[in-house]
């Protein structure tokens, strides 16, 4: 049986949205493994202490990975009041608030320019929509991991491709530094 991707979930993007108010959902939800998260950490290269913002964070597996076992201190950006709610609740069960939180709101109103670190798991044209906003605001040398889709118009310095996940099927992971 085909796996679902999150590209092939764009069929349904009539259904996705409801919640989203007057902000542009642009991505339904769906989860990096974790195995993922930590090998995009790793080409990243999270190191303690610094600032890493996960756009559209949805559970917070990545900004809950980089505060835990990258010692970052991790924010994440997310619009769905559920998935805000779950990612809250596991920062406090984990003890972590000092080092993650999780804005409830919308990726285009906030301020990225103290981050050393971006992750980003959006569509294409999505990721097209915020290349404006992160060349505006992010200083020099601020490493941005986007997973399975590229930034048009931006080289990569590293391209790695995880053949399996474990659940049968690979994944792109792309740097970019500014
Ligand atoms: C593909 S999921 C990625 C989740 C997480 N980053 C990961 O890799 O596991 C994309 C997430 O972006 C959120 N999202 C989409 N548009 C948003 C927006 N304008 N502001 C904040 N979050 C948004 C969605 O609700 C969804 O949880």
């Amino acid at each position: 049986m085909r796996r679902l991707t999150l590209a092939s979930l764009l069929l349904w993007a009539p259904v996705f949205g409801q919640d989203t108010k007057e902000a542009e959902k642009l991505a339904p939800y769906y989860p990096t493994p974790e195995s993922i998260v930590e090998k995009m950490l790793q080409i990243g290269d999270v190191k303690p202490g610094e600032k890493l913002f996960d756009l559209g964070s949805g559970d917070g597996r990545i900004v809950i990975m980089a505060a835990k076992k990258f010692k970052a201190d991790a924010t994440g950006i997310e619009l769905d009041d559920d998935l805000y709610k779950r990612s809250m609740d596991s920062i406090r069960e984990q003890g972590l608030q000092r080092t993650a939180r999780i804005i409830h709101g919308d990726i285009f109103k906030q301020d990225y320019s103290p981050a050393s670190v971006i992750t980003v798991y959006l569509l294409p044209s999505s990721n097209d929509k915020i290349r404006p906003l992160l060349e505006k605001q992010l200083k020099k040398g601020t490493r941005i991991v986007s997973h399975d889709f590229q930034f048009s118009d931006w080289k990569a310095e590293k391209v790695e491709t995880v053949e399996d996940d474990g659940e049968g099927r690979s994944h792109t992971i792309y740097l970019y530094r500014r």
